[in-house]
């Protein structure tokens, strides 16, 4: 049996289309920094994103976006592994196995699937219900031991220890999956709306000016954040005011995240001011950081046969060890295959 390395992250985004700075800060900006301790694998979720209604032909070239916003914003895939999930069959072989082993009232409690499914959950693919499963399977497919993740993803990780526990237990087979950990940073792990601070910031809201898309050109950015809510007051000068207004602690969680200058510091160099200054510091910065991923992403979008090859580079390497994964476990379960 293979032995559990214990520096494995893996991490996914859905090909959805407009990623945002939600996206980048709370998870692919982790990618990068963890590339250098890390054995990783960084997955485009294709199958996830079929649990809801995609166009085909919008669906393939998203994919390819994520791939290039992987490789834009510092993925090397020298170094990682970058694939798309439906590429490997065991990823969802092995979610299977655990449709067997997840108990529906564990998904009953899922918040994720009571918002996206909305009040029709009648009318909501059983696919969007049992997702859950198919991202345990794609952490555990791998053994991985770590998962940089937004904060909405906290549920889902809670799960998959969950899943991971229980096959041990009911296989007996100790330690075969590790109980993997999440990476998750506080401040920016749940970057919300720039026009309603209670909202997380997300692809789906109908506003475009409640995101800034990785896509966007610079002008778009300013003004979005000329846009964003505040507040009718200046900086307060304590944190503990500033967490009341979350508008005002969005911002600053967003500057603190793109320039990696603590939030206590901010505060002290723009409390008592409006806000004016610190919009258009804030722009600046994220200008400063998103130009050269945006002009990234849409040079390597122009070349999808270097993006096609490093798909294929990744799935070859992932399919190696998902392989041997999923033999073991249809072995444990009891899964008769005629070797040849
Ligand atoms: P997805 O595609 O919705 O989002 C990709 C990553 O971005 C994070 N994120 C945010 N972080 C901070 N603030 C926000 N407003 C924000 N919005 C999104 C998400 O938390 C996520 O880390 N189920 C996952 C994809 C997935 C996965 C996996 C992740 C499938 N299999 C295995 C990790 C491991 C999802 O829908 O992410």
């Amino acid at each position: 049996m293979s032995e559990i390395k214990n520096n494995t992250v893996l991490s996914g985004v859905q090909p959805s289309g407009d990623l945002h700075i939600g996206n980048y800060l709370g998870a692919i900006k982790n990618f990068v920094r963890l590339q250098k301790d890390y054995s990783c694998f960084f997955c485009i979720v294709d199958l996830h994103a079929i649990t809801v209604k995609q166009d085909p032909k919008i669906l393939r070239k998203n994919t390819l976006e994520v791939a290039a916003t992987y490789i834009a914003s510092g993925i090397d895939p020298k170094k990682s592994v970058v694939f798309n999930q439906s590429s490997i069959s065991a990823h969802s072989e092995l979610a299977w196995i655990f449709n067997c082993v997840t108990r529906m009232g564990w998904l009953n409690r899922m918040t994720q699937f009571k918002d996206k499914a909305g009040k029709d959950k009648e009318n909501a693919s059983s696919g969007l219900f049992i997702y859950p499963n198919l991202m345990a399977a794609d952490i555990l497919i791998y053994k991985a031991t770590h998962v940089p993740v937004g904060n909405d993803q906290k549920q889902h990780l809670e799960l998959t220890r969950d899943i991971a526990q229980k096959f041990n237990r009911d296989f007996k087979c100790e330690n075969f999956f590790p109980i993997p950990e999440p990476i998750i940073d506080n401040d920016i792990s749940r970057i919300m709306s720039l026009k309603d601070g209670t909202q997380k910031m997300s692809k789906s809201d109908l506003s475009e000016n409640s995101r800034i898309s990785l896509l966007d050109e610079s002008d778009e950015i300013i003004k979005k954040i000329k846009k964003a809510k505040t507040a009718d007051t200046v900086m307060p000068d304590k944190i503990e005011e500033i967490l009341k207004i979350s508008e005002i602690n969005n911002l600053l969680n967003i500057y603190a995240g793109f320039s990696e200058v603590q939030k206590d510091i901010l505060i002290d160099k723009y409390k008592g001011q409006n806000f004016s200054k610190f919009k258009a510091d804030l722009s600046d910065i994220i200008v400063d950081q998103l130009k050269p991923i945006t002009a990234e992403i849409k040079k390597l979008m122009q070349d999808e046969g270097y993006l096609l090859e490093i798909l294929l580079e990744g799935q070859n390497k992932a399919s190696e060890v998902a392989q041997k994964t999923i033999n073991e476990v249809y072995d444990i379960v009891g899964l008769l295959r005629n070797e040849t």
